[in-house]
């Protein structure tokens, strides 16, 4: 189908980037890529990957097990190392590409800029390797990552997959009490931290948060030693031992390594990684991500999404003008940063871009800055950090030459046609392909997006689906697939891919329940979507209770367990309100126990608790106390209506005479009000 067929057929303003290739035959190949996904994903496998030893059961047998069950495998058998195949084989030939960067990295100040080359980055990870194990770190063993975003944190990930550990990592914004409960959670012996990191001109003090995690109780007996990398800024004067001797300097313990360390060979299914991301209940599920199958497909979206190529010889010093300067600048912490900052990029043998900084630090040119001094050709961000920096206007990026950028990715939200139009026009000067990618942390890379100069674009719309992704819409009552379009259900997907996290750690019925109960036979993404008449799937948002913030995933029960084990909190019932900025913004209401008045202290400490059981990101925009909530007469909160009343929808509030006492909601009203 060619642009103008599509724009005859919807009313949508589509857009299309210097189109290179017909869509029908992107439509023909998808179509050819899920007849038979063992086989697509198969050969892949084997060309794009380096096997110390092929899987078993040959192209047809690269899958086995299915969705409804939860055992799913990709080329079990098969022998490999993530490592090997993100830093060593690019060092020697066929690649010779070890004077070439690996990973250029801007700290704080932008005069902090750092150059890592494939050869340096092998030898650091080794020495890394050799150190973790000096220090007792052995095979399957969980390694707790909870770093700055700094080159060592992504060298711990690698050294970690080098000698088959597996590493957890913490976002940096996580509070102490969040780390014991990963800890904890995945009977981690090992911590690796710094003394301190720097973000928009601040310390933070990450060594004395994770100090404080590992005191707790609850992981006093689990952990066995912390490394601590000394800050980046500091020449380890800061160092100060733990009180239970637990500590050990890393930095000179990593520089008296040797600078070699074999690499072990992982079975494909071996687990890679855990990340915790949280789900409708309380507690955050670390989801599992194995070698083969999460590095297959991380490698190939990398490729595919942003128009990149695996990069197979050394490149010309003389000749620059071809080579992509790929910068995602999310955070390491989430899954974003681990397949599209660390594995993707460097599996593909690219340069990845490591920022430590914010987007408004020092002024809100920051990105635009970057984007000058490093020509860098693809952006990734997130449709929150756009809608932040629109608010300055136009300004600030017109003083940059912005002409290298090709490709401007966005994840994390649906993005909004404005902001869009802004990255777009503004950003992109209307030469480069928006890509919007949507996938989640158990996808582990992106499961719907356009290519650029393929896919035209709608404003809004994450397109149509990814190679080998077999996309369903479904009627969330009847569960029954609508293969019309235009259709409105839920998200889901058919048929398993290399991607997809197996297990929740230590609970694979919670899996089950989550993923693949809903709709037996499907994967169950947890989001609503839309599919227009083109094919296109516009993401609607989540059905269950996971609030989006900021792109961060929350789940409301988090914050009300957060909120009800604060001793004046008798009940806590948490909605999401539309946020300009933020996407979705984080409402509390809660009754106190009798005995303790509402006074502007107490609701302060009622912040704070929330910031301190989860961390700062997910501080409320509101906390309204009242004297009861609405009620059904069986005893439910009524969340649909605290909704409503959050958002100021209160034309569409519905019924309340069911309540067992509709006077609730006008006192909720006048009191949220107040806020606005
Ligand atoms: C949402 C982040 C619309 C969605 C990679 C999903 C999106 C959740 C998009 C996963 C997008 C992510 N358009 N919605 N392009 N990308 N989402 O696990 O609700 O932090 O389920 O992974 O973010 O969030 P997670």
């Amino acid at each position: 189908m060619s642009k103008s067929e599509i724009q005859e057929e919807s009313p949508m303003e589509v857009y299309d980037a210097n189109t290179t290739a017909p869509l029908s035959s992107h439509k023909a190949h998808h179509a050819s890529s899920i007849r038979d996904v063992s086989s697509y994903w198969s050969n892949l496998a084997t060309s794009k990957l380096e096997w110390f030893a092929p899987h078993v059961g040959g192209a047809s047998g690269a899958l086995s097990g299915s969705l409804i069950d939860g055992s799913v495998s990709w080329f079990a058998g098969g022998k490999l190392n993530v490592c090997h195949n993100a830093v060593d084989r690019y060092c020697h030939a066929p690649y010779d590409r070890g004077n070439d960067v690996a990973i250029v990295w801007e700290g704080d100040e932008p005069t902090s800029v750092l150059r890592i080359t494939y050869d340096e980055l092998r030898m650091e990870v080794c020495r890394i390797s050799n150190a973790l194990m000096f220090g007792g770190v052995r095979r399957g063993d969980v390694v707790t990552l909870y770093m700055p975003m700094v080159p060592e944190l992504a060298m711990t990930m690698l050294a970690c997959a080098r000698i088959g550990a597996v590493h957890s990592v913490i976002f940096a914004g996580f509070s102490a009490d969040a780390i014991a409960d990963r800890i904890q959670d995945a009977n981690s012996f090992y911590v690796v931290t710094a003394s301190e990191g720097r973000r928009g001109g601040r310390v933070l003090p990450l060594k004395s948060i994770c100090d404080d995690a590992i005191s707790k109780e609850r992981c006093a007996n689990i952990v066995r030693r912390v490394f601590v990398f000394d800050g980046k800024d500091e020449g380890g004067d800061k160092w100060e031992e733990g009180k239970e001797g637990k500590h050990v300097r890393f930095t000179p313990l990593v520089a008296s390594m040797r600078p070699v360390c074999p690499c072990v060979w992982m079975d494909a299914e071996d687990p890679l990684f855990i990340l915790y991301t949280s789900g409708s209940t309380g507690r955050p599920k670390g989801l599992v991500h194995t070698t083969g199958g999460y590095a297959l497909f991380a490698m190939v979206t990398t490729a595919n999404s942003f128009g990149l190529s695996q990069q197979t010889g050394p490149s010309d010093p003389h000749n620059m003008s071809n080579r992509d300067v790929y910068a995602c600048v999310a955070d390491a912490g989430w899954i974003t940063g681990h397949t599209y900052i660390v594995y993707g990029p460097l599996l593909n043998g690219l340069s990845t871009f490591m920022f430590e900084s914010t987007p408004m630090y020092p002024d809100c040119g920051r990105y635009w800055d970057m984007v000058q001094r490093h020509g860098i050709t693809v952006f990734y961000t997130a449709p929150t950090a756009i809608r932040s920096l629109m608010r300055y206007g136009d300004d600030a990026p017109r003083r940059y030459d912005l002409s290298s950028l090709r490709v401007l990715g966005t994840v994390g939200e649906p993005i909004n046609p404005a902001a869009w139009k802004w990255y777009y026009d503004v950003i992109g000067n209307g030469r480069c392909s928006v890509v919007d990618t949507y996938w989640q942390t158990e996808t582990g890379g992106h499961v719907i997006a356009n290519l650029p100069g393929i896919t035209p674009m709608k404003p809004g719309s994450c397109t149509l689906p990814c190679y080998g992704i077999d996309l369903a819409v479904l009627d969330p009552t009847t569960g029954k697939e609508i293969e019309t379009s235009p259709a409105e259900g839920v998200l889901a997907i058919k048929q398993p891919w290399p991607g997809m996290a197996r297990t929740c750690l230590g609970d694979h019925q919670r899996y089950l329940a989550v993923y693949m109960k809903p709709y037996p036979g499907y994967y169950f993404t947890g989001d609503g979507c839309r599919r227009d008449e083109d094919g296109y799937i516009w993401i609607t948002g989540r059905v269950d209770d996971v609030l989006n913030v900021s792109g961060h995933r929350i789940g409301t029960a988090e914050v009300e367990s957060a909120l009800v084990a604060h001793y004046s909190v008798a009940q806590a019932a948490v909605v999401g309100i539309p946020h300009e900025i933020k996407g979705q913004g984080i409402c509390c209401y809660v009754t106190l126990v009798e005995g303790y008045p509402e006074t502007d202290a107490l609701v302060k400490e009622l912040y704070l608790a929330v910031r301190t059981h989860i961390g700062p990101f997910a501080t409320p925009d509101m906390i309204v106390v009242n004297g009861a909530l609405p009620m059904t007469r069986s005893g439910k909160i009524m969340r649909r209506i605290l909704r409503k009343i959050a958002s100021s929808e209160l034309d569409t509030i519905g019924d309340t005479t069911t309540l067992s006492d509709p006077s609730v909601v006008d006192e909720l009203i006048l009191k949220v009000d107040k806020f606005f």
